[in-house]
């Protein structure tokens, strides 16, 4: 017997020595060299249930070092990483965090799976540009893709891989607070900025300065009724495909890595449980091949919605539509086992979800090195770095708008003696940020106080409140402006609402000038002195009252970090104002949603004349108070000229030219917008579309022949079911510095 367990203990020690010796294979999911789908094949078939479940969870983050590790909610999130069921967290920044959260699922739970961070930054990361609606209005897609890349490139060096952006949604309504986000009221235009804006945060995701985007929100989220936040939408499908869709798929197309689903409905369904929008359209018809992620708990929230009984229930119906990641309902990682074992979800339909989520980890190469966006010395070397300012500062000056320049009151003369600079906002930094700011900080940002002081000189500013950070107003604070004003060549007063009232949940049912601020601008007009109002907002206001009082107007919208250099240079004239306004500014707050591609109704009501029994308002005009694509410069542009051929084949082109001058004293920049009109067609047509713009450069004095061609796509709509249509019939081309001011000619499609 002492021989036989000799025999045994010998063999069990070579066993052991050979198993050392003997090289363990890596497995195949962890082996750089094979294929990406070979890879996923291999990890899926060595998932448990709870496991791939937990690769469609993405919980909400927050601090892991430190006294926050006291709490019992961070320590349970910590285990569900060992235990396998977090696949992703958002709002978890920095590298230092990152790293140590990517250490635990890695290091720490069975499969080694590492988790994707993403977090907001919808413009800028630690370096703040302007909002989106204010990028936008640069027309300048070249700055608004570097604007997203320097974005992207902080991001990506503060251990983040992911970010949900950006926003796609067409709105009409500047109640809305998030409005900000997007790049204004046109489907055309919106989807170019999409698509620079993916391609600027994404590149080809094979470096450490890009992330996945997000396009979002999928779909129409815009269309709240009355603009009130997580409202109801009801959109036609004819308007579903014509005016909402378009943006979304062209981010897709501009290779989106995920899309996020909206938090309304779509016909009568939530988005996130829409198999039309989901599944049909997005998957099947458009081919994505990415992500979908929920919005925050919006699978949870079909409940309320009144579309699933319970959790369970939602569950089912966000998976089953083709949706995919659940962001902090936390009910996929609670419910898809029983769901699949009781063959409600197919293991398919689990597999294709997941295999999706991993794609991106591959993709990103963080099996192969989790820790590659965490490089504390990277950090530090690229988060505010002077050429990412030097962005922000391009961006900032090119999304200004001047609206109204009554007797050249700008641009100011660095002659002058004294300007007094009124207006709580114009020292106030963090009025100058908005809700999403991401790591952004206020105390980093240059105030308009500090721009112009540093533009014209410490002594040459004066500068008095004016209002109270309520924009509230008083006698003392009125006369102690006046009195500010006495001494002053000009007044710069900076007015509009607080950026902490732009973004998610801040709708606004009143956009007025705030009446405090109306006061202010009436006493400052008596002194006689030039008035120059900046206007600050993430929003079109309405401006109707205030420029009665000013002799400019400057939408400043929110500028981020460098306001305040951008605003001097503009207000100094070193910078030529080129913005042109992306979203229409109401005449009132009764006309809203105003907007310059509306349909022609059955009685139009003439500009001018009598608009009796037509469609109009008895006590305000229908045309708002500046229209879409509209912005003025220093100098002054000319149109004429204009040709185009009087037929167009349906397979052919049709050239269009217009001649440009700058026939005033500065040189300038010019965006060239055109326009059609599809006069008849089987669904009525909006009275203008734009198809086509081109910025230009235009010394004083210079001409230039500014051409486009139109194609058949450019005359093409979409059908209630999503067909192509390009129909035969009289059209219209319109060009012109915006959507008001146009020369015309008119053409047909044979
Ligand atoms: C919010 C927003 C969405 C954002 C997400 C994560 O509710 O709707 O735009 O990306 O939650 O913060």
């Amino acid at each position: 017997m002492r021989k036989l367990s000799a025999l045994i203990c010998l063999l069990t020690i070579s066993q052991l020595l050979f198993a050392q010796t003997k090289p363990v294979a890596t497995p195949v999911y962890k082996d750089a060299k094979i294929a990406i789908n070979q890879r996923i094949a291999d990890l899926l078939k060595r998932m448990t249930i709870e496991e791939k479940a937990g690769q469609l969870n993405q919980l909400n983050g927050g601090v892991f070092t430190g006294p926050a590790m006291n709490d019992a909610g961070q320590k349970g999130k910590v285990q569900m990483i060992r235990d396998g069921k977090v696949g992703s967290f958002l709002n978890v920044t920095g590298v230092k965090e990152t790293k140590n959260i990517q250490r635990v699922a890695v290091e720490e739970s069975r499969l080694g799976i590492p988790i994707l961070f993403a977090f907001d930054v919808i413009h800028g990361y630690k370096t703040i540009f302007p909002i989106p609606l204010a990028e936008a209005c640069s027309w300048d897609l070249p700055q608004i893709e570097i604007n997203s890349s320097v974005s992207a490139k902080e991001a990506a060096a503060a251990g983040l891989h992911w970010t949900f952006a950006p926003m796609c949604d067409i709105s009409n309504d500047p109640r809305w607070g998030r409005v900000m986000e997007g790049a204004g009221e046109d489907t055309y235009y919106g989807g170019l900025v999409a698509a620079a804006r993916v391609k600027g945060l994404q590149g080809n995701l094979d470096d450490v300065t890009h992330i996945l985007s997000c396009v979002k929100h999928y779909a129409a989220y815009g269309a709240v009724e009355a603009g009130r936040e997580y409202n109801n939408v009801d959109v036609s499908r004819t308007a579903l495909w014509n005016k909402y869709l378009p943006p979304y798929k062209a981010a897709v197309d501009a290779g989106a890595a995920t899309v996020m689903n909206a938090f309304n409905v779509v016909d009568g369904i939530p988005a996130s449980a829409n198999h039309f929008l989901v599944e049909d359209v997005l998957k099947k018809k458009w081919g994505f091949k990415g992500l979908v992620v929920s919005d925050w708990g919006s699978f949870g929230e079909i409940i309320p919605h009144g579309y699933a009984s319970d959790n369970k229930d939602a569950t089912l119906k966000a998976l089953q539509a083709g949706s995919m990641m659940d962001m902090e309902s936390q009910i996929v990682v609670k419910y898809l086992p029983e769901l699949v074992k009781e063959g409600k979800l197919t293991m398919k339909q689990v597999d294709d979800a997941v295999s999706r989520v991993l794609y991106f980890k591959f993709k990103l190469g963080l099996f192969d090195d989790p820790y590659k966006f965490s490089d504390e010395a990277r950090e530090k070397a690229t988060l505010f770095s002077a050429a990412n300012r030097a962005e922000a500062l391009k961006a900032a000056r090119s999304s200004i708008v001047l609206l109204k320049n009554a007797n050249n009151a700008l641009p100011l003369k660095k002659s002058l003696n004294k300007i007094a600079l009124i207006g709580h906002y114009a020292k106030s930094k963090e009025d100058m940020f908005d809700f999403w700011t991401a790591n952004g900080s206020a105390s980093d940002a240059v105030s308009v106080y500090e721009g112009l002081q540093a533009k014209f000189g410490n002594g040459k500013i004066e500068y008095s409140a004016g209002y109270n950070a309520d924009a509230s107003t008083n006698d003392k604070l009125i006369s102690d402006a006046v009195a500010a004003a006495a001494n002053a060549d000009v007044i710069v007063t900076v007015i509009g609402i607080s950026g902490k009232i732009a973004g998610e949940e801040r709708s606004l049912a009143n956009v007025n000038i705030p009446d405090g601020q109306i006061q202010l601008l009436k006493a400052l007009q008596k002194t006689g002195k030039p008035v120059i109002a900046l206007v600050n907002s993430g929003r079109p206001l309405v401006l109707t009252q205030a420029q009665e009082f000013s002799n400019a107007i400057v939408q400043c919208w929110i500028l981020g970090t460098e306001t305040g250099t951008a605003v001097a240079d503009v207000l100094a004239g070193d910078y030529n104002p080129t913005g042109k306004t992306v979203m229409s500014f109401p005449y009132a707050i009764g006309q809203i949603p105003v907007y310059y591609n509306h349909f022609n109704t059955n009685r139009p009501a003439p500009e001018k004349g009598d608009g009796a029994w037509k469609s109009r308002y008895r006590d305000i005009p229908n045309a708002p108070l500046y229209p879409f694509g509209y912005g003025l410069s220093y100098t002054k542009f000319d149109y004429s000229g204009l040709s185009a051929a009087k037929q167009m084949e349906k397979n052919g082109t049709l050239n269009v030219s217009v001649v440009v001058k700058n026939s005033g004293n500065y040189d300038g920049e010019e965006v060239v917008q055109l326009y059609i009109r599809d006069i008849t067609a089987s669904i009525v047509r909006p009275v203008k579309e734009l198809k086509g713009f081109r910025k230009i450069a235009l010394k004083a004095g210079e001409s230039k022949t500014v051409s486009f061609v139109l194609t058949g796509k450019d005359l093409s709509f979409f059908d209630g079911d999503g067909n192509v249509k390009l129909e035969a019939g009289a059209f219209k081309v319109f060009v012109g510095g915006d959507s008001k001011n146009v020369l015309e000619a008119s053409f047909d499609l044979k």
